[in-house]
């Protein structure tokens, strides 16, 4: 019999679909699958990402590269869909205060475990994007590396809500799948070149357990203009969209993320702006 720990981690046959789904319903969701999938998450991604190191999607741009955070002495960072951490932990080292927030508590154990292996805590909580438990302006800067942008439905509360924890002038990025994406299937290999879906329908990709009926998973599609008007509805002027090119002699396959694809069109978006 297969040993089902942590409690609902054995993988179940599901459907997918195209349906609307709400916040409560997508973090419902999307908490036990995250729990799910913590382990296998860590286990295939955590050497490419770094125990201190910090990635901003498959194509394997690093902050370092990139610099969208700007200088992180002696700020206050919060890091949004934190996961194990390794973002925050390498803002650690470049003079930054982090602190994580996540939706699953399996991540956050996972975070423990690197807070001890590497001997740089961040400190972190349990919660949702879409309701921070901090004080106003208690943040100079927050970030999402693939983290919760994608994962709510209610976008506008939960890009308010990073509004309201930044300090005025601070500095908010994040990456997602870029929205392009959503017209192609997700498949790594040249199936997945091919567009089969309008760019403009933004229903949520669902899937839903076999057995129980139940939806166990929820992504939220948005398109570019759709990115640009929630953040300036929000108060945030962009400062940077970045569309990271697939290095030539990266041959790693991430889900839908591949080379065959990523030479000929963009995997990851990276959005940076700054509270007005
Ligand atoms: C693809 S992982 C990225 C984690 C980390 N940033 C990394 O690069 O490994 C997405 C993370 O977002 C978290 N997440 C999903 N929905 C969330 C929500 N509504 N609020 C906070 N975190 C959420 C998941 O639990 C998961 O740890």
């Amino acid at each position: 019999m297969q040993e089902e720990w942590p409690p609902g981690s054995v993988q179940r046959p599901v459907r997918v679909e195209r349906r609307p789904v709400d916040e409560a319903e997508s973090r419902r969701a999307n908490g036990p699958d995250w729990d799910r999938y913590a382990d296998e998450y860590q286990a295939t991604h955590g050497e490419f990402l770094g125990d201190i190191g910090f990635v901003w999607g498959p194509e394997g741009l690093t902050e370092a590269e990139a610099g969208v955070l700007g200088d992180l002495r002696g700020r206050r960072v919060l890091e949004v869909g934190s996961g194990a951490g390794q973002c925050s932990r390498w803002v650690a080292t470049q003079g930054g205060t982090p602190v994580g927030l996540d939706l699953s508590w399996r991540q956050l154990q996972h975070s423990r475990r690197l807070d001890e292996e590497t001997g740089v805590p961040v400190p972190s909580v349990l919660g949702t994007a879409t309701a921070l438990p901090f004080a106003g302006d208690a943040f100079d800067v927050v970030f999402s590396s693939f983290g919760a942008l994608q994962f709510v439905a209610d976008l506008q509360g939960c890009i308010a809500e990073t509004a309201r924890v930044l300090r005025a002038g601070g500095r908010f990025a994040f990456s997602i799948t870029h929205p392009t994406r959503w017209s192609f299937p997700d498949d790594p290999d040249e199936p997945g070149l091919t567009a089969t879906q309008s760019y403009w329908d933004r229903t949520p990709y669902v899937e839903i357990d076999d057995e129980t009926g139940v939806v166990s998973y929820v992504e939220h599609h948005r398109t570019l203009s759709d990115w640009v008007s929630v953040l300036a509805g929000a108060g945030f002027s962009l400062t940077a969209l970045l569309e990271p090119e697939w290095p030539q002699d990266h041959d790693r396959v991430w889900g839908g993320w591949s080379r065959t694809r990523g030479r000929l069109t963009p995997g990851t978006a990276i959005f940076a702006a700054d509270l007005r």
